[in-house]
């Protein structure tokens, strides 16, 4: 019999590939994790149709609707109450989160980001590999904290950067490493397997 699933929801602003991944993880029998509401800031994100076609809920918080950060924050924090969720991935989500919204859901939020991290933080991390010249980029999941892009550490994967990439070309490798990194994150956060003690973060191997 298949055991008790966490409950998460995941918030996108675009085409939302890395909620693809964590869906498809999600069919896995044994998954310990299951998404129970997708917000969406924007409402042309493909992301969207990608979780109606899981079957999904799926709902558009848009920021153009509220006259405050903190409104919208909590907005999207009632949202993911009433749903029962428990735990909350950022997949593309490109606003910065009130310190309020992070502080609530605090050791309850990650974050998957392009770069491996203290490197390029922002929201031009691809661009930024790019211009600097590095041989190795990558990807980071990290837990959220206020400060955007900080948070400890969870997992990175390096990506090369390769003679003639482009920022296309360099942010899809980066994507693919993104999507097996993001649903093993999760996966170890839903077994259990993930603790957080002075801003580190440690997997356990049993
Ligand atoms: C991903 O590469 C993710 O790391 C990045 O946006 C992309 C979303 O792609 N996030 C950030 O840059 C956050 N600062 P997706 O919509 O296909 O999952």
């Amino acid at each position: 019999m298949q055991g008790r699933r966490l409950k998460t929801g995941v918030l996108i602003s675009g085409s939302g590939t890395n909620l693809q991944a964590l869906i498809d993880a999600c069919t896995t029998p044994d998954y310990p994790a299951e998404i129970t509401l997708v917000i969406s800031n924007r409402a042309d994100a493909g992301g969207l149709d990608r979780a109606r076609q899981a079957n999904i809920p799926a709902t558009v918080i848009s920021h153009k609707d509220y006259t405050s950060r903190e409104a919208f924050d909590a907005a999207i924090d009632t949202a993911l109450r009433a749903a029962g969720v428990e735990f909350v991935c950022l997949a593309g989500f490109m606003r910065l989160l009130t310190p309020g919204f992070v502080n609530r859901w605090h050791d309850r939020l990650i974050n998957i980001h392009p770069s491996l991290l203290p490197a390029f933080k922002g929201i031009d991390a691809v661009e930024q590999a790019l211009a600097a010249g590095v041989q190795t980029t990558g990807c980071t999941v990290h837990f959220v904290r206020p400060e955007m892009d900080t948070g400890p550490t969870l997992l990175q994967v390096e990506v090369p950067v390769k003679a003639g990439d482009t920022s296309e070309t360099l942010h899809d490798r980066i994507r693919r490493a993104e999507h097996q990194c993001y649903r093993e994150a999760l996966r170890l956060i839903a077994a259990g397997k993930v603790a957080v003690s002075e801003e580190t973060a440690t997997i356990s191997d049993n």
